[in-house]
C-alpha cells in the first residue's frame, strides 16, 4: 500500500532538464487520458513543450506554479498552473493535474490541489478557474468536494 508520507510534494527545478522532461510527459498523459486521445506526442514535440515549460519558469514572471510528487527519485504526480486575468480579475488557472494509476486513491491529487490553492492565494488571485470533461466523474467529485462550482458550460455539437 503507498503512503503518502514517502512521497515528497515540490516545484520542480527548472535547472534540472530532466525534471522538467518528466513533468511534461506526465503532463501529456494527463491531457491524453482525460481526452482519451491515444496518440503520443513525438519526441521532437517532447523537446519542444519542455523547452517552452522552463521558458515560463524562467523568464521571472512568476506566472507558472510547476508541482510534482516524487517516490525517490521517480515523479509520480503533476499540478500545473497558470496565473491570468479572467472576467478583469487576477485568477489561477489549472492546465494539468495527474497521478500515476498505481498511486491513485490515496489522496495525492487532493494535496496537490491544496497546494496549488495556497500559490494562487499567496499570489493575489481571486479565485481558481479549471476546465473538466464531463465523463470525467472523479475529477468532478474532487471539485465538488474542495467547493468548486460550474461557472460556465461548453456547448458543443457534432458535425
Ligand atoms: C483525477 C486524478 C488526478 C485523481 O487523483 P487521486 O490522487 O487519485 O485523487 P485523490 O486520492 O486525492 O482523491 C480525491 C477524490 O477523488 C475521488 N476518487 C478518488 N478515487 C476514486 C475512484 N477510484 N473512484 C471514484 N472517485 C474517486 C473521491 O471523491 C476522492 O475523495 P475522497 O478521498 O474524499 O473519497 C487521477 O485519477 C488522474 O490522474 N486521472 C487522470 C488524469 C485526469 O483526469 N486529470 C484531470 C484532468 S481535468
Amino acid at each position: 500500500v503507498k503512503n503518502l508520507d514517502s512521497l515528497r510534494f515540490r516545484e520542480i527545478d527548472p535547472t534540472h532538464y530532466a525534471e522538467a522532461y518528466a513533468f511534461n510527459l506526465l503532463h501529456e498523459l494527463s491531457f491524453r487520458e482525460a481526452s482519451g486521445d491515444d496518440a503520443p506526442d513525438s519526441e521532437s514535440e517532447r523537446v519542444k513543450n519542455t523547452a517552452n515549460i522552463l521558458i515560463k519558469l524562467t523568464n521571472g514572471e512568476r506566472k507558472y506554479y510547476c508541482l510534482a510528487v516524487f517516490e525517490g527519485e521517480n515523479m509520480i504526480a503533476i499540478h500545473f498552473l497558470n496565473r491570468q486575468e479572467l472576467d478583469r480579475q487576477p485568477a489561477c488557472h489549472i492546465h494539468g493535474l495527474f497521478v500515476h494509476p498505481e498511486y491513485r486513491g490515496i489522496g495525492i491529487a487532493t494535496r496537490l490541489k491544496a497546494m496549488g490553492e495556497e500559490w494562487a492565494r499567496a499570489m493575489g488571485c481571486a479565485f481558481m478557474d479549471s476546465h473538466v470533461r464531463t465523463t470525467n466523474e472523479r475529477m468532478l467529485a474532487i471539485n465538488e468536494k474542495l467547493g468548486y462550482t460550474i461557472a460556465r458550460y461548453n456547448l458543443r455539437k457534432s458535425l
